[in-house]
């Protein structure tokens, strides 16, 4: 290889400041700093340039915008449809033949399943079909139970081909979380497969969906063979994906979707024990997704974008199907474990298929930090020319060790900050503008608007802590509510700070003018692993076993995964064991899967609480943070601190 093109420059005044190169700023879709300000001048204007220029609309809007708070609309009256900006309008151009998916697997032996945009562009035709001869209509939900294989995009896409909404749930989780998911979103049909490979071993994914479906709404279950394990059958309601798939026919006329018609949902944690259904609409999420894709990423048709989020969260939906096949981009999709079979599986890709463009999370940086620098130091990474991260803030050693060693000092680092609730990122730099700062994510994206406000709702000074939110006009690809549950999309989003603001539940404060720096969340909402979980659906799921009286779970700060549960847990009788400890551990991870598994259980005679009965969470969340636990004068037991300082190994002064 050639010597690799450096893409920033190091700010000759300010330590630690980085800004784009003369050749990344020649290389990037936006290299001037003037579009914030032509944005900022009319919103809806800039957005609505933005929908016509990257999407294909059957029928253009009458409105661009409305505002009916707490209720947004974007393109009112624009028809379109997800799936034919996806593929139809590629495989009309010479994209026809261009890899859009390179779905690499875990089994080092087995090759990587390439499909071209004509390649996919049949599958999803093929496979609308099979959902319609199944009886699936536009509006009807789909919900979607696989791992990372190229099936997961086919039937997403089949869906909005359909106008058929889906709900993708997370394979990792359990089969009562998936239960609850098709029960809320009343889904007649499951998209699974019989099982995926974790390090070496199939895992069987049926069995989970087998238990799922049982006494729910679920008629029919079309099963992927991608194991060849062995599974269940229920006759009549079962079906194999390669045999509806054998004769279906080749071509489904994509449904002529409203702007505003639901192209998915997508269940999250929220403050409560049960996740709620984020609604994503068509013309304004597709048109942020794709904006956001081609411009955070610089993604050009030669670049190679991998991003390694599962396709189960937000960033999968976005940054690995929708995003990426609307601009027509080469994606990587990986099926398995990033240390398998040796911790370098991550470099091995990025070398073998020329990644240009690699999208991940703080906790993984932080994971291949420990592996240790020999893994990536193997390989040649000089194809990539832009590094980026989304799902919790990055720490100052992780952000370095990405950019030295995975980087070579040669890319920047796009760290983007957005939701689930958010359809696509809000805030970051962009690659031919900057700066990129460790811990700092960036600007507002053009054409959207982010303060940091005081419990009041006065916008703080610089450096002072507070509480982000969004501005109207609201960017498009924003949720458009909460499914069959109105009241929570008010009291989450717009109780704060009213209609004035999107509250986004997360503190920042500006190191600069306009730059943003995210502190984390401000609610009851854990990252972990990057993973997004509820304390309270984790105390749902230690209620539920037999010998607890009550529980608390509350976040405690890891050093690769930033956040783990810790539980304090007052059982009905008896002392408490490891035994029982690691059976409660082992209960949560049937109930919501093995990632919501608490790392510790504290067992406590009595958890400390306010005169009216309500636990002190504060208390224990400085417990779990080695902190000082502060005034305890509101207290009504004090003495149990005591001993549960003695039990954590609290050293804090008080
Ligand atoms: C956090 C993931 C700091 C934040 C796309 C937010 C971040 C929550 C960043 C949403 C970032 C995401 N810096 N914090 N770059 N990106 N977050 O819904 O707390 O899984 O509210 O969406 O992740 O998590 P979710």
């Amino acid at each position: 290889m050639t010597e690799a093109a450096k893409w920033i420059v190091k700010d000759p005044a300010e330590e630690d400041v980085y800004w784009p190169s003369k050749e990344m700023k020649k290389r990037a879709w936006i290299s001037d700093e003037s579009i914030y300000e032509e944005a900022a001048r009319d919103p809806v204007a800039f957005w609505a340039e933005r929908a016509r220029e990257g999407l294909d609309w059957y029928k253009e809007w009458d409105e661009a915008y409305k505002w009916e708070p707490p209720y947004f609309k974007w393109f009112i009256g624009g028809k379109l449809n997800a799936s034919y900006n996806c593929l139809d309008r590629h495989v009309k151009t010479w994209r026809r033949n261009k890899a859009a998916i390179i779905g690499v697997r875990e089994p080092i032996d087995e090759e990587a399943k390439v499909l071209t945009y004509y390649d996919l562009y049949r599958e999803v035709n093929k496979f609308a079909n099979v959902l319609k001869s199944l009886g699936v209509k536009k509006g009807d939900r789909v919900s979607i139970y696989l791992p990372m294989i190229p099936e997961v995009q086919i039937a997403m896409l089949a869906c909005a081909r359909i106008g058929a909404p889906h709900s993708v749930v997370f394979s990792a989780f359990s089969s009562d979380s998936l239960k609850d998911r098709i029960i809320d979103a009343e889904s007649k049909t499951l998209v699974t497969c019989d099982g995926y490979y974790r390090r070496g071993r199939p895992v069987n994914l049926k069995d989970n969906a087998d238990k799922a479906v049982e006494g729910t709404t679920i008629e029919n279950v079309i099963v992927f063979k991608r194991t060849g394990g062995e599974v269940r059958w229920a006759e009549g309601r079962d079906h194999w994906w390669h045999e509806l798939m054998k004769d279906a026919p080749l071509y489904y006329k994509p449904e002529v979707m409203d702007s505003e018609d639901v192209l998915y949902i997508l269940y999250t944690s929220g403050t409560t024990g049960n996740p709620k259904g984020v609604i994503h609409t068509t013309g304004g999420y597709m048109t942020q997704a794709y904006w956001t894709t081609k411009w955070d990423f610089d993604i050009h048709d030669e670049d190679v974008f991998w991003c390694t989020a599962d396709v189960g969260w937000v960033t999968g939906h976005t940054y690995n199907c929708y995003g990426p096949l609307s601009v027509g981009a080469t994606q990587i999709f990986y099926e398995g474990a990033p240390n398998y079979p040796e911790p370098d599986r991550m470099w091995q890709i990025i070398e073998n298929y020329g990644v240009t463009a690699f999208y991940t999370a703080p906790t993984a940086i932080r994971m291949f930090m420990s592996w240790g620098d020999e893994w990536p130091k193997k390989h040649n990474l000089s194809s990539l020319h832009l590094l980026a991260t989304v799902g919790e803030p990055i720490n100052r050693e992780a952000w370095m060790w990405y950019f030295n060693t995975i980087g070579g000092g040669r890319c920047p680092i796009i760290d983007t900050w957005w939701q689930t609730e958010t359809g696509g990122t809000l805030i970051n730099a962009l690659p031919g503008v900057g700066p990129f700062i460790p811990c700092v994510a960036g600007r507002s994206f053009p054409g959207t608007r982010h303060e940091i406000l005081d419990e009041g709702g006065k916008p703080v000074g610089l450096n002072e802590g507070g509480y982000l939110v969004q501005r109207p006009s609201f960017g498009p690809g924003m949720l458009r509510g909460v499914y069959k549950s109105p009241e929570t999309y008010k009291t989450n989003y717009w109780s704060q700070y009213g209609n004035e603001a999107y509250y986004t539940s997360d503190g920042a404060r500006m190191p600069k003018e306009k730059l943003f720096r995210l502190t984390g969340r401000v609610d009851d909402v854990m990252k972990v692993a990057g993973h997004r979980l509820s304390t309270a659906e984790v105390e749902n799921a230690i209620g539920g076993h037999p010998s607890v009286a009550e529980s608390a779970v509350v976040p405690a700060p890891d050093e690769i995964r930033g956040q783990v549960p810790w539980a304090f847990v007052r059982l009905k009788e008896g002392e408490g064991s490891d035994e029982l400890a690691k059976e409660i551990r082992s209960h949560v991870g049937k109930v919501l899967g093995p990632t919501c598994r608490p790392d510790k259980i504290i067992f406590a005679t009595d958890l400390p609480k306010t005169r009216s009965g309500k636990i002190m969470r504060r208390i224990l969340r400085s417990l779990a943070k080695n902190e000082a636990v502060g005034d305890l004068t509101t207290i009504e037991n004090p003495a149990c601190v005591e001993e549960l300082k003695q039990k954590v190994g609290h050293k804090a002064a008080s």
